[in-house]
This record gives structure tokens, C-alpha cells and sequence, in this order.
């Protein structure tokens, strides 16, 4: 499936098998929009690998003319059992009651990965590889975990109307404080 937008950037939908033949080029660009170092690449290909396994996976890119991937996004159906489920219950059991866990949890599409390349960042990349890629989610809710502090991704999943799930939260392992958003599905 691809779509044009109108400043010749294309949208295309990849299959597992296409993900992996550009796992390099979507790695790097991970990289680069997150300014993690080097050798980060090489830790994270197996577990995207895994990723794209899972039920209800899908993933957007970004392509200029050439075809060089300008962005993406992909993300899966969560499910118990799942580390990121895991560790969202945990910490969302502690402040909420079973029928907001449920509420959350329940039936949801974990946004696992939305990147743009630096230079091609406040385009409108992002907002339209995320509309893109949750149009025909059938899930009743989408979910994603972002570091605490002002950003790029904080307006975008603001301006799209992603709300406070969890605040100023741990994972394990991670010193970092992340912020777990959510909104309805459909967008409107
Ligand atoms: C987060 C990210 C994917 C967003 O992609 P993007 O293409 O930059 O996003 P958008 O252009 O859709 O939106 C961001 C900017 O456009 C502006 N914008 C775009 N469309 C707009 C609209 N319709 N109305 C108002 N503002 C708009 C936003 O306000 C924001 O402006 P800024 O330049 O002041 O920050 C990208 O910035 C990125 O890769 N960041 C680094 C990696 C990252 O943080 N990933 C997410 C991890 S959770």
C-alpha cells in the first residue's frame, strides 16, 4: 500500500519480510533521531526482529523520491506476558483500581517505535506515519511510553490527543522517568 503526500514524501506500509530486509536503514535512522550511541543498533535489532513476529504488528515508512526512509513507525497488539505489559500493570495496579487497568490494558496497540530522521523533523512526518499506521487498528485503545520532558513527540501525541496514563515512571533497568500516554480508537 502506498500513498503520495504532498511534499513528495511516500507512505508505505511494510510486510515483516520487507522490515527486515531495511532493518539496517531503520536502525540507523533510530539512532539518529533518539542521538543514541553507537552500538545501540546492534543490541536492538534482535528484539525488532521479535517485534515484527508478534499478532497484530504493522509498520509505516517514510520515503522521499529515492526511496531513502525518511521515517517510521510500527507497533503490535499488546498482550500479558509481554515485558512493556508487564511492567505498565505493574506500575498503573499501583494507582488506579482493576476496572482502570482493565480499561487500559485490556485491548490495546502498543506504539512501539515512531522515529524521524533529525533533519527531516516538524514536517509533519511524524503526525501523518502515526495516523497512518493506527488507520484500521482494531483495537480500543493505543498506548506508548515516551521520556518525561518537552519534545517533539510530547506535541505531537498532545496535539493528537494522547492522554496521561502514567506519570514520572521506572522501568526496570532504565533510569530514565517515562511518561505512558493513551488515547481512544479511532483518531478522529
Ligand atoms: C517525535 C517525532 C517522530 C515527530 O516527528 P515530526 O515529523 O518531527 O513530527 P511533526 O512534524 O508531525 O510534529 C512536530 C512539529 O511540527 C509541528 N506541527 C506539525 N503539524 C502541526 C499542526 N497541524 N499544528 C500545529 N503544529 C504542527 C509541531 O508543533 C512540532 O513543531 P516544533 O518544530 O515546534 O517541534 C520526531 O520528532 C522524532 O523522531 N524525534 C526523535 C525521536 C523520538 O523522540 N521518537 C519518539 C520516541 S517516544
Amino acid at each position: 500500500m502506498t500513498a503520495m503526500s504532498s511534499s513528495c514524501t511516500r507512505y508505505v506500509e511494510l510486510s515483516a519480510e520487507e522490515f527486515r530486509l531495511r532493518l539496517p536503514e531503520a536502525l540507523t535512522l533510530y539512532v539518529s533521531a533518539m542521538r543514541y550511541p553507537e552500538g545501540t543498533a546492534e543490541q536492538r535489532a534482535p528484539m525488532w526482529l521479535t517485534h515484527a513476529l508478534r499478532d497484530g504488528w504493522r509498520c509505516v515508512a517514510a520515503l522521499n523520491a529515492e526511496g531513502v526512509m525518511l521515517g517510521l513507525a510500527y507497533g503490535y497488539r499488546g498482550r500479558a506476558g509481554q515485558w512493556w505489559h508487564e511492567q505498565v500493570r505493574r506500575g498503573l495496579a499501583r494507582q488506579a483500581g482493576e476496572q482502570e487497568v482493565e480499561g487500559w490494558l485490556g485491548d490495546y496497540f502498543e506504539l512501539t517505535e515512531i522515529h524521524v530522521r533529525p533533519e527531516n523533523q516538524g514536517n509533519q512526518i511524524g503526525e501523518d506515519l502515526l495516523r497512518r499506521l493506527l488507520d484500521g487498528v482494531p483495537n480500543a485503545n493505543v498506548l506508548l511510553s515516551t521520556p518525561e520532558g518537552p519534545s517533539r513527540a510530547w506535541k505531537l501525541y498532545r496535539r493528537i490527543g494522547f492522554v496521561d496514563v502514567l506519570r514520572h515512571y521506572h522501568f526496570a533497568g532504565d533510569p530514565r522517568p517515562f511518561a505512558i500516554l493513551g488515547r481512544p480508537l479511532p483518531l478522529s
